[in-house]
């Protein structure tokens, strides 16, 4: 192992160092990287400048087939951060400046402090996100998280009796309207349709079974509606407890990764329209999208 781990919470989350994203990384490394986000989940890795968009594409590359060109198509938008592998995360319009309080993207960003798990809107699933801390506000702003392999092991077995025949329905206007973000027209919803996957899923790095939810889950497979949202509501509530909640408080140059088929993540709030907050971010998928399955949008 030539990496130093500190735990960073009694179930999951560690810091490490030994790596250093703006050089180059040997194999050996990336592996030790692999083997600490089986244990451990979410793990932080400080710089004292950040990395650039292209050292974080270049490393999140090597751990896992990168999600591309995947960001919603809302009216009017253009790129900020022009590489179709980096999700701009920021309050940031496309020439630089705080969104305007009545701009739709804002409103859709204020959904992720909904928890989440990313991409479950979509069949191929994410797998690690990384997060780059560009600019931090002064106050706020903490991404919390929860380990749903410690969700589940929670669980007591008669709750579990029956999860793990069901199947999910995950939306992504779902979440942005639950988040208090406008109703999507027709056009913007036919970008990203409702994908389903299986509750209880084994988490296959660490052969540990886990809960496979988020705010973009709408429906269960087979139920009535409101049986369904009850049910996702109080796995939800049970999930964000504060015992498995770990918030990580930014400084710059952090790149958090994390496992999007271990935990649940949320934004927490801060004075999105004094301060800027430009995080960017990759992410890895299960697998490589096919041709004839492609997600640009
Ligand atoms: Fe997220």
């Amino acid at each position: 192992m030539t990496l130093a781990i500190e735990p960073l919470h009694p179930l999951y989350a560690a810091r490490l160092t030994g790596v250093d994203l703006r050089q180059p990384v040997e194999e050996a490394v990336i592996d030790d990287v692999r083997a600490a986000m089986a244990r451990f989940a979410v793990c932080v890795i400080s710089h004292d400048t950040p990395p650039t968009n292209e050292q974080h594409i270049a490393f999140s590359a090597r751990l896992g087939p990168l999600e591309r060109g995947a960001s919603p198509k809302i009216k009017g938008t253009e790129l900020r951060v022009p590489y179709p592998e980096i999700v701009d995360q920021s309050n940031l319009n496309d020439v630089g400046e705080i969104y305007a309080d009545d701009d739709r993207r804002l409103a859709y960003k204020r959904a992720n402090r909904l928890w989440h798990t990313d991409m479950s809107f979509y069949e191929v699933r994410a797998t690690y996100s990384l997060l780059v801390g560009h600019r931090t506000p002064p106050s706020g702003a903490d991404t919390e998280f929860t380990d749903m392999r410690a969700v589940w092991d929670a669980l007591p077995a008669s709750r579990k009796e029956g999860l793990e025949d069901l199947v999910v329905e995950h939306s992504y206007w779902y979440s942005r309207v639950q988040g208090g973000g406008p109703e999507p027209t027709n056009e913007e919803r036919a970008t990203r349709p409702p994908a389903r996957h299986r509750l209880v899923h084994i988490h296959a790095p660490s052969r540990r079974k886990a809960l496979y939810l988020a705010s973009h889950a709408s429906d269960i497979v087979g139920w009535p509606q409101d049986r369904a949202r009850a049910v996702i509501k109080e796995l939800m509530d049970f999930a964000t407890q504060p015992r498995f909640v770990y918030a990580h408080k930014w400084r710059q140059g952090d790149v958090l990764i994390w496992d999007n088929l271990a935990t649940m993540h949320r934004a927490t709030p801060f004075d999105d329209r004094t301060f800027v907050r430009d995080m960017r971010r990759t992410t890895c998928r299960e697998r490589a999208i096919q041709s004839g399955e492609s997600r640009i949008v």
